[in-house]
């Protein structure tokens, strides 16, 4: 089955969208984007996921997006392709012009998307747990902006992958821990959750701020505070959440275990709520 793309307004299959070559998200990375999810057919959270590219198109200054129209295309995407499990990539850059850094006058924003059927990679890790390293957190210090400018994320991810690894966590000189190189990170401390507090260090991950309110649901109290790379051995239980990682138990970091080096209780609880959240969703759209 075929992704399906909407360019500037065009749907076509996605094998045959084309971006010019002087388009400044491929020459600079001058683009911001997100990724959303799409359950049963109905994409998951999306005023959260709009608000946030709202954010991500101020703070780059990139203006004249129509972004109820981007909606509008979005929608019209997924309804149009079988996918009932699936992803939405968007991504909108500065457009093309000759190339110099300073912005173009007259470029025209270039407005991407694709939806494209989910394969969920993370089955297997979300029962069992996941094996993470950590890495120097070699960013900029705006994190905050979903820029499409992601390679101390890719060389983090690589060097977690080479090692047999799902995820890095990424620290900052001092020892605080940001987040995954694609994913928030949080942890339980004397049975409360703990998790980096937001600033421009880290996204405002949309699944991030889901566990603030289903942790309510679940009972369980959430604190913003520092997680440290050497202070791990005083967390009993660790977990990743993401779009499309939902809420993903850390089994070991840099090859020493977690807790009991099993996925703990209050994430297994967390994990049921999700689901149940995601159930409800699906038979109603009631979004939570
Ligand atoms: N990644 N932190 C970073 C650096 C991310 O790139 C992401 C998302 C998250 C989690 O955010 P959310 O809960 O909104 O998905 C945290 C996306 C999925 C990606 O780049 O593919």
């Amino acid at each position: 089955m075929q992704a399906l793309a909407n360019l500037n307004g065009e749907q076509m299959p996605l094998e045959e969208a084309r971006v010019p070559a002087l388009d400044r998200g491929f020459l600079f990375g001058d683009a911001v984007y997100e990724v959303l999810r799409v359950y049963g057919g109905r994409p998951w959270l999306v005023d959260e996921h709009f608000h946030r590219l709202a954010n991500s198109l101020q703070a780059i200054r990139l203006i004249g997006v129509d972004l109820k129209r981007l909606r509008r295309r979005m929608d019209e995407t997924i309804t149009a392709g079988p996918f009932r499990e699936a992803i939405v990539y968007i991504q909108i850059t500065r457009g093309a012009a000759p190339r110099s850094h300073k912005f173009p006058i007259r470029a025209v924003p270039l407005e991407f998307l694709y939806v494209d059927e989910f394969h969920d990679p993370y089955e297997r890790a979300r029962r069992e747990g996941a094996k993470v390293v950590t890495q120097p957190d070699r960013r900029w210090d705006r994190c905050d902006i979903k820029s499409t400018n992601l390679l101390g994320n890719i060389l983090a991810m690589q060097a977690a992958s080479e090692v047999g690894c799902l995820e890095a966590l990424l620290y900052l000189p001092d020892g605080r821990i940001t987040e995954g190189t694609h994913t928030s990170v949080f942890g339980v401390r004397d049975g409360k959750l703990l998790t980096t507090p937001q600033s421009a260090d880290i996204l405002p991950g949309i699944t991030r701020s889901l566990i603030f309110r289903l942790a309510r649901r679940a009972a369980v109290e959430v604190e913003e505070g520092i997680l440290r790379r050497d202070g791990l051995s005083e967390i009993a239980e660790l977990f990743l959440t993401g779009t499309t990682s939902e809420i993903l138990p850390i089994v070991s970091v840099d090859g020493t275990p977690v807790g009991t080096g099993l996925p703990g209780p209050i994430t297994r609880r967390l994990q049921q709520v999700y689901a149940d959240a995601v159930g409800e969703f699906i038979a109603t759209g009631k979004a939570p």
